[in-house]
């Protein structure tokens, strides 16, 4: 058995839909039935709970050859912090008590830093925890900025023809579809062929800017003159609040883009054919532009 949290999310879903392609029985975890109905369809034993309930967890753990885990992120939270901390605690005294031996964590590039990272630092105190498993072999996957981000930025070019955020224009960084972590992840739980703590991290096909991924954006949805602007930190904040996130979330949020403008977020491992994954940028553009064309 090989169980997923998230499977109703971006990554946990795939993963889910991979290995129940390879016929492998999976427990697909989420909190609404309703929402998990299609990997259901798919053969998927559905189970529902919260994350931070760590008596859910061991039994939906419990039995599992391998396990994905991922920190589900409250954007509403007026207290960020304590909800990933009770979520990441939750999870390894799960992980411990079930007996699981592969754990597959989804973390980020730029855990390795404790502080000074906005968002992620919740992130660096997870494989902090992960790391006090003994029993449990956890490979820890590194990606850093998933392609479906962009969806966040749909309704802002609808309406107001722009593309932004709080990142530098010109700023390249590793961005992935996140099938690409799913497969990694997928491929992990089956082959089972880790021993210990071992961070991977996952860099996309290469670096790319976000001004560059806004004209890419802007041809695949017909606007080719779509502009990128650099939001000041503070108006980011703002735009995010009015949103619905949480100040916390909105400042957090920001530390973390400002830690990428400073280039304190960087691969410790360099790019190398390992760490660099297939799908690009130009072959996702189509989904977005799908989600586009629907609003
Ligand atoms: N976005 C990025 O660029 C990026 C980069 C690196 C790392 N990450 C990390 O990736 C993780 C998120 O992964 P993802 O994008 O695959 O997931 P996701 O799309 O955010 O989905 C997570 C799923 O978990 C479920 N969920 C939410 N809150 C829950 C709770 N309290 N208890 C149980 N289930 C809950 C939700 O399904 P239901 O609502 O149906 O329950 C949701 O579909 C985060 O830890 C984030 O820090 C993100």
């Amino acid at each position: 058995m090989l169980v997923v949290m998230g499977a109703n999310g971006n990554t946990g879903k795939k993963v889910v839909e991979l290995l129940r392609r390879q016929g492998q029985p999976v427990r697909a975890l989420g909190r609404s039935p309703e929402r998990l109905a299609p990997l259901a369809e798919l053969g998927a034993e559905v189970l529902t709970g919260e994350a931070h309930d760590a008596a859910f967890l061991t039994r939906a753990f419990r039995g599992a050859d391998a396990v994905y885990t991922l920190l589900p992120m409250d954007r509403a939270s007026p207290d960020y912090h304590r909800e990933q901390q009770r979520k990441g605690e939750a999870i390894v005294q799960a992980l411990r008590d079930s007996g699981v031996r592969h754990a597959v964590a989804l973390s980020s590039l730029g855990a390795d830093l404790r502080e000074g990272t906005g968002l992620l630092a919740t992130l660096h105190a997870q494989e902090e925890r992960l790391r006090t498993l003994r029993d449990t072999h956890v490979l820890l996957l590194r990606p850093v900025s998933f392609f479906e981000n962009l969806h966040d930025v749909l309704g802002l070019i609808k309406h107001q023809g722009i593309s932004g955020d709080s990142i530098e224009p010109d700023l390249a960084i590793p961005m992935i579809a996140t099938r690409d972590i799913a497969e990694v992840a997928a491929r992990a739980m089956l082959a089972r062929d880790w021993t210990g703590h071992v961070a991977r991290e996952l860099l996309g096909p290469r670096d790319l800017s976000l001004r560059e991924a806004t004209r890419l954006l802007g041809a695949g949805i017909g606007r080719p003159d779509l502009e990128y602007v650099r939001f000041p930190d503070a108006d980011m904040v703002g735009a995010l609040v009015q949103a619905g996130v949480s100040e916390t979330f909105a400042d957090l949020y920001v530390a973390m883009t400002r830690a990428f403008n400073e280039g304190r977020i960087q691969p410790q491992q360099g790019r190398t054919p390992e760490n660099s994954t297939p799908t690009r940028f130009e072959d996702f553009v189509g989904e977005l532009a799908r989600a586009y064309a629907a609003l």
